[in-house]
């Protein structure tokens, strides 16, 4: 099974994907956090995007559908065992939508569904302006939302360590969202003509949007 995850910024596409990933045994593709990888690394990738990202505009489509593709092939024969995709922030342009099909149907996959997490955009800056992550495991933490139980220790590995996205600010998240509303937003007609949208209440519990999502996984809404 292949799905894609839509949605705003912070709408909890990641957070619903690092969920899914150890709840179903998919896999989490997010061409964020790879470009983000990239940036840290240095690769040429990471140097064309770096200043893009933290502009909150958009990477150019052949870099992120390439690095889709070799994500893809990693992955492996789904029909051998090879495991399904989570795509969390990809596509973000009818041009990546198209290149996502072609990049399915050459390694004999079908996308399965195109969930919608719908959400109150004035909510979210406050939920990505809070956000922070364990430098050292990854794992999430909110200002508000959801402190370490021990303040400044993670609760999953110890580290003492956290950091901050650098696209994370008020100004750059309204440029990532005007982003979503021009360019993203307009594919879900696409998938919607294909009958494979689906939505889920975004506002809702973190553990209630899982719920929905594998509801509309195991065919029971
Ligand atoms: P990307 O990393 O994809 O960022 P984004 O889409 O802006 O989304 P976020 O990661 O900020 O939000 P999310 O939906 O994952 O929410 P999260 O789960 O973290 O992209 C970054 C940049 O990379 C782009 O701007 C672009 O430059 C480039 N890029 C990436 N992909 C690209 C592509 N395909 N094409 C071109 N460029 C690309 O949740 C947010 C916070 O809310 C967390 O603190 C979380 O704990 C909390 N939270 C989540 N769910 C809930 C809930 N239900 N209730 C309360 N709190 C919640
Ligand atoms: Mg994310
Ligand atoms: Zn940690």
């Amino acid at each position: 099974m292949n799905i894609i995850l839509l949605g705003p910024p912070g709408a909890g596409k990641g957070t619903q994907a690092s969920r899914l990933e150890s709840e179903r045994g998919m896999v989490q593709l997010s061409t964020g956090d790879m470009l983000r990888a990239a940036v840290k690394a240095g690769t040429p990738v990471g140097l064309q995007a770096k200043a893009v990202m933290e502009a909150g505009e958009l990477v150019s489509d052949a870099i992120v559908s390439g690095i889709i593709g070799e994500s893809l092939d990693a992955l492996g024969d789904e029909t051998q065992g090879g495991r399904g995709a989570i795509f969390d922030g990809y596509p973000r342009t009818a041009a990546q939508a198209e290149s996502l099909d072609t990049l399915l149907t050459e390694r004999g996959r079908t996308l399965d569904h195109v969930i919608e997490l719908v959400v109150d955009e004035d909510a979210l800056v406050a939920r990505i302006t809070g956000r922070f992550t364990c430098a050292n495991c990854g794992a999430g933490y909110h200002d508000s939302f959801k402190q370490p139980a021990v303040a400044g220790v993670c609760d999953v590995c110890g580290s003492t360590e956290f950091k901050r996205r650098p696209d994370d600010n008020e100004e750059t998240v309204r440029t990532r969202m005007a982003e979503y509303r021009a360019k993203t937003a307009p594919i879900l007609p696409i998938y919607e003509a294909r009958g494979l949208v689906q939505r889920v209440d975004g506002m809702a519990d973190i553990a209630e949007v899982t719920a929905a999502i594998e509801a509309i996984l195991d065919g029971q809404s």
